[in-house]
């Protein structure tokens, strides 16, 4: 038996105004597309803005349902979006916040596993890596410099 170390190397902002000009902009519109989501059933509002290659930043929102489990998160909405309207995009900088009507977020809300799973299927296509930005509605924000960094041991095309 041997134990490896898995790690995670990641960089905290303090507030949106420590970020570089291009991260701060597009944080900014994290926040425009989270201030749109369409989020009834849970009050959890989240936003995503991904800068892509050509220049473009794509916006997305949660999208939920009366039939709660039918609604799709920001992240997917976004990079969905992206991949239907730029087949062969290759995405630079994910950007995501969260805010709730029902509570202050006050620390960095990170892509659910479902969304990594998904938005890792795009960095490895692209074999570049994606960096990744993410804040609640205040208070820090966690940079990844990869997607698949916050993906270890994941699930790829090579196993089918
Ligand atoms: N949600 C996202 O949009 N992204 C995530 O990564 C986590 C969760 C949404 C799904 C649902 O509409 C609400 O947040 C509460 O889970």
């Amino acid at each position: 038996m041997k134990k490896i170390e898995v790690t995670t190397s990641a960089s905290i902002f303090d507030n949106i105004s420590q970020l570089s000009s291009d991260d701060q902009l597009l944080m900014e519109k994290a926040v425009e597309a989270r201030k749109k989501a369409y989020a009834p059933y849970s009050k959890f509002s989240v936003g995503c803005a991904l800068l892509l290659d050509n220049g473009k930043i794509i916006l997305g929102n949660n999208q939920e349902s009366a039939a709660y489990p039918s609604g799709m998160c920001a992240e997917r909405v976004a990079i969905w979006k992206a991949g239907s309207e730029f087949p062969n995009m290759v995405v630079k900088k994910i950007a995501i916040t969260a805010a709730s009507s029902q509570t202050e977020v006050n620390k960095p809300v990170g892509p659910c596993g479902a969304c990594r799973q998904t938005l890792s299927e795009y960095e490895i296509n692209q074999k570049e890596p994606i960096e990744i930005l993410f804040m609640g509605e205040v208070g820090q924000i966690i940079k990844t410099e990869s997607l698949l960094s916050l993906l270890p041991f994941s699930f790829d095309s090579s196993y089918l």
